[in-house]
């Protein structure tokens, strides 16, 4: 049975208490899921989210990483300290960062380098605004940001990436892409990482996706033969809703 891996970004919500008893819950409830389970905790809640999910069968994830290793950077936090918490994986280009902060593709691709150097297991976002699809530019934005997003990546670092399909428009409102129009999309990345590194390695490749699922729409989304899992948002900040997603086929 395909085993899919089910991502919780937990954003910009929850103080150390509250992550903490969150991560206490979902490790006590998911405890003997065949599935594979990420969670990512605001940076202030890591170290004590990492003291909960060790040695249990939940990743622990940061939302985000500066590019550079050490230095003169306000504000940044540095893949050395995350992996100094015992992070595991690391989300990157997010629309948020991508949007709101300005992040462009080479910024990215420079975090995923780092990441892989230093064995962290990155989930490179892309997407699309509801304007680039209306104007039938789908294509072009997602092969931009998964090539890009890629630049420099061998065939072996490859297969410790994960690719998120979040279409922008799908974030936080409600509105989910249809199965098939996100099968759609998830079969379009495959295209092109099948030109980049042939059909073998876009066959193994792990794609989630991620707007708007929730416990009633993640079994028809991972029914999709291109859908390996979800990264979710709202519905992962409570264990009453983010347990049913982990749990769709139960
Ligand atoms: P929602 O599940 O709240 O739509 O967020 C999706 C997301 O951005 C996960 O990274």
């Amino acid at each position: 049975m395909k085993q899919f891996y089910i991502a919780g970004n937990w954003k910009m919500h929850k103080t150390v208490a509250e992550s903490v008893a969150l991560a206490r819950d979902l490790v006590s409830k998911l405890g003997s899921t065949r599935q594979k389970v990420m969670i990512a905790p605001a940076f202030t809640a890591l170290a004590s989210v990492a003291e909960v999910v060790k040695g249990t069968q939940l990743r622990l994830g940061a939302q985000n990483m500066g590019p550079e290793e050490q230095g003169a950077h306000t504000g940044e936090v540095s893949v050395l300290m995350l992996k100094d918490l015992g992070v595991q994986t690391v989300i990157l280009g997010h629309s948020e960062r991508r949007h709101s902060y300005r992040e462009d593709d080479a910024l990215i691709n420079k975090k995923l380098l780092l990441a892989l150097k230093h064995g962290l297991e990155p989930i490179l976002c892309v997407g699309e605004t509801l304007e680039e699809r209306e104007a039938g530019k789908l294509e072009s934005v997602i092969g931009t940001q998964v090539r890009d997003g890629l630049k420099g990546v061998d065939a072996a670092a490859l297969a410790r990436v994960i690719i998120a399909y979040e279409p922008v428009w799908a974030i936080g409102t409600g509105k989910t892409a249809t199965p098939q129009d996100a099968d759609a999309v998830h079969l379009y990345i495959r295209k092109v990482l099948g030109g980049l590194y042939g059909e073998a390695a876009a066959k193994a490749m792990v794609i989630q996706y991620g707007g708007s699922v929730k416990a009633d729409n993640a079994a028809e989304l991972m029914g999709m033969p291109n859908i390996d899992g979800a990264l979710v948002g709202g519905a992962s900040l409570k264990p009453e809703t983010f347990v049913p997603i982990v749990d769709f086929s139960a």
